[in-house]
């Protein structure tokens, strides 16, 4: 059994086949995701929200991407895992997007980077796919750059933004990426850009005529606390069930029920 690559999801495109991709940021859920046939994993910025307890994704360092990110190869057979390049890790320029892309694909084992941008990120992108390693783009809504967005919004509104849009996706193209996501774009944009691309759209609040779709993991399970963006399907309610199991079992600690003989060694 080999791991998927980024071959197999051109070849999707090809086929006109739809695929799911979830964020991870652990070795068991990851080994969950991929048993369930999840054939891309993500190792988002997105864990400073969700897995490291930051208000964005704008302190995660190159340190926790390199813990989380092996810690989800390790934990799969099949996926092809992708990594984030965290926010100051490429923006310097392309040799320092390359150090750091280097240091995910050796030191922790994932086939693939993301970074945020298409024309701003050309250089970098051009530099790490002539150096062997697979890049996917980030467009539309990129969250590492919400202090200059002003807040998490709906991006390429607007015959200017729309065409902007456009042009950083074919530049992200050109530059080699293998596939884009597209985060908090109308659809009917999402779509456009999908049929004049020839790598695959992955979307995020984006619509459904993109080639494949992407949900941060613990908003997909229900296990975020709080709003739950217009986007998101939650498919489990795994902040009620975990919260009900911890209840239970501080109940039988306190009462005495836990452990029972069944539990006990004599
Ligand atoms: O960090 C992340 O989870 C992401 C996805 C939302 C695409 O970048
Ligand atoms: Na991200």
């Amino acid at each position: 059994q080999r791991r998927i690559t980024v071959r197999d999801l051109a070849a999707a495109k090809e086929r006109g086949e739809k695929w799911p991709m979830l964020t991870a940021y652990d070795a068991m859920t990851a080994s969950v995701f991929d048993e369930a046939g999840i054939p891309v994993l993500l190792v988002g910025d997105s864990a400073g929200n969700c897995h490291l307890g930051y208000d964005s994704t704008v302190p995660v360092t190159m340190d926790e991407m390199a813990v989380l990110s092996a810690a989800v190869v390790r934990g799969t057979k099949r996926a092809l895992v992708v990594a984030d390049l965290p926010f100051g890790a490429y923006q310097e320029g392309p040799v320092q997007a390359l150090r750091n892309a280097t240091r995910l694909v050796k030191e922790a084992g994932v086939g693939a980077v993301k970074l945020e941008g298409g024309e701003r990120s050309l250089p970098q992108t051009e530099l790490l796919v002539r150096s062997g390693i697979p890049v996917m783009a980030h467009l539309g809504l990129t969250p590492q750059s919400v202090n200059a967005l002003g807040g998490y919004y709906v991006q390429g509104r607007g015959e200017e933004a729309a065409q902007q849009l456009l042009r950083d996706a074919k530049a992200a193209q050109d530059a080699g990426a293998f596939a884009v996501v597209l985060e908090l774009v109308p659809a009917e944009l999402a779509a456009e850009v999908t049929r004049s691309l020839h790598i695959p759209t992955v979307g995020i609040g984006a619509g459904a005529a993109c080639d494949a779709q992407v949900l941060v993991w613990t908003d997909m399970a229900g296990l975020t606390s709080g709003r739950v963006p217009r986007f998101v399907k939650r498919y489990a309610k795994l902040r009620e069930a975990l919260g009900e199991a911890a209840r239970e079992y501080a109940q039988d600690v306190v009462g005495g029920t836990f452990p029972a003989a069944e539990h006990s060694f004599h």
